[in-house]
């Protein structure tokens, strides 16, 4: 939906992936407001060689990945544009998909916890373990008021020391140990230089007062402290997709759930999607993915066994509910959140006023990035659809350039559909969508490029109407 001058009122922008790129940046630039800076930025991939040379060492350039929008997003009542850096196909035509899916239930919840941190420090050579525990926490008031000291400003901004614990580990490949976990509210940091700092500092205190050496003072990955969750009910009549009925739809995106749960092997593929969204929201808005990576991963085998990170159910109307839970330490303020210029025209676009903020939305989008992947899995399967994209990428890589991409594409679509055909294995392909001219010769396909497989069009990429 747009104004008459072509500023979006809402996320729901029908036919959104049709516009040519200027116009969807026009859209884009409407709806965050984005001055010439921030438009250059996206088109430009926004950093230049003195700001890379900055922020790492020994550059000889900079890496490039496109950066899409995903649509329909609603998130606790509130349209989002999400930015999506990735270079994989059919991911934002997929969330968006499923963020129109969700619209249809009235949009996604979500909330964080409290960006609360947590790093550690390792005590070796304790005589008595037990007593050096008792002494620390005997000493919790002093050590959290000394790492209060250390930024001023987040405590004024209602961060801070929230907890100091300390744990007895009897055992080790070097014999005990004490492990002491920091737990610090970094607000809308990411938290690792500020969560770092404080354990440097603290250090020598633990030291002295455990009777120890202290060795490993660093940030731990496994944020269970700094918790994302999402939720969105998707109406059964929704799902319903040409020879597949809603409630059948629903009914195999919860068995596929279900493998996710019990086997480790497709637990892996099936976060993989979930990651497939956060991440490239995450990387759009210059945070930490793999940060965000490891916390997932250890999130999701927190009970000694991995799973699923989200969990999918009927619920009594027999629409399906969906729902996820995982560490998010993103911030909106530090590193290159800050710095790269395409990372704030992201965080412009969002819109978020807060880190807390931004972890819900983007546990939204891999909430949306799941299900998109478990309908087209538990229908008709992925390939369809990424296959289309995929022999667009084909086609550049082979060098087409403008109209010649689509030509190529389709060209290389109806072989791979032919030679599927040939092998028995597309039932769905009938002859006649092949043109007569089409044949094979001397292992060449002589093929038209008039013949037109949009009724195919995948089902990730509707994304619209
Ligand atoms: C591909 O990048 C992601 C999927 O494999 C996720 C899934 O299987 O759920 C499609």
């Amino acid at each position: 939906m747009t104004h008459s001058n072509d500023i979006p009122t809402s996320s729901r922008i029908s036919g959104f992936y049709r516009r040519t790129v200027d116009q969807r940046v026009s859209l884009v630039a409407g709806w965050a407001d984005l001055n010439v800076d921030e438009r250059a930025a996206l088109a430009q991939g926004g950093l230049d060689l003195d700001q890379a040379d900055h922020m790492i060492e020994n550059v000889v350039g900079t890496h490039g990945l496109p950066l899409g929008i995903a649509v329909n997003f609603t998130i606790n009542g509130r349209d989002y544009l999400i930015p999506m850096a990735i270079e994989e196909p059919s991911v934002v035509a997929g969330a968006s998909y499923a963020a129109r899916l969700a619209r249809a239930g009235g949009g996604f919840s979500a909330h964080a916890t409290a960006p609360e941190m947590i790093a550690q420090i390792q005590v070796l050579d304790v005589v008595d373990p037990w007593s050096a525990r008792h002494k620390l926490l005997a000493h919790r008031e002093r050590l959290m008021a000394r790492a209060d000291e250390i930024d001023p400003l987040i405590l004024r901004l209602g961060g801070g020391m929230r907890d100091i614990e300390v744990q007895v580990i009897e055992r080790s490949p070097v014999g005990p140990m004490l492990e002491l976990r920091l737990v610090y509210d970094c607000r809308d940091a990411m938290g690792a230089n500020a969560l770092n700092t404080i354990a440097e500092t603290l250090a020598g205190t633990v030291a002295e007062i455990a009777g120890g050496r202290v060795n490993l003072r660093i940030i731990s990955n496994l944020a269970d402290r700094r918790l994302a969750r999402a939720r969105c009910v998707i109406p059964s009549s929704a799902l319903e997709i040409e020879g597949y009925p809603g409630a059948v739809v629903v009914a195999r995106i919860v068995e596929a759930y279900a493998l996710a749960v019990s086997s480790p092997y497709r637990a892996a593929t099936h976060n993989k999607g979930i990651m497939n969204g956060v991440d490239a929201v995450v990387v759009a808005t210059g945070n930490d993915w793999r940060a965000i990576e490891a916390g997932a991963h250890a999130y999701a085998a927190r009970t000694g066994r991995y799973t699923s990170l989200s969990h999918w159910e009927a619920n009594a109307e027999g629409d399906l509910v969906g729902t996820l839970e995982m560490p998010m330490a993103v911030g909106t303020v530090g590193g290159a959140t800050r710095v790269h210029p395409t990372a704030r025209a992201a965080l412009k676009i969002l819109r978020v006023q807060s880190a807390v903020e931004l972890a819900g939305v983007i546990a939204a989008v891999g909430l949306a990035q799941n299900l998109a992947a478990l309908r087209a899995l538990a229908s008709e399967g992925i390939q369809s659809g990424h296959m289309k994209l995929h022999a667009r990428q084909v086609a550049v890589a082979a060098g087409a350039v403008g109209a010649q991409i689509e030509q190529v594409a389709q060209r290389i679509l109806v072989a791979q559909r032919l030679a599927h055909l040939l092998a028995g294995r597309d039932p769905k392909l009938l002859l006649h969508q092949v043109h007569a001219r089409d044949h094979l010769g001397h292992r060449m396909l002589h093929l038209d490029p008039g013949v037109h497989l949009d009724e195919e069009e995948a089902v990730l990429l509707v994304e619209d109407e």
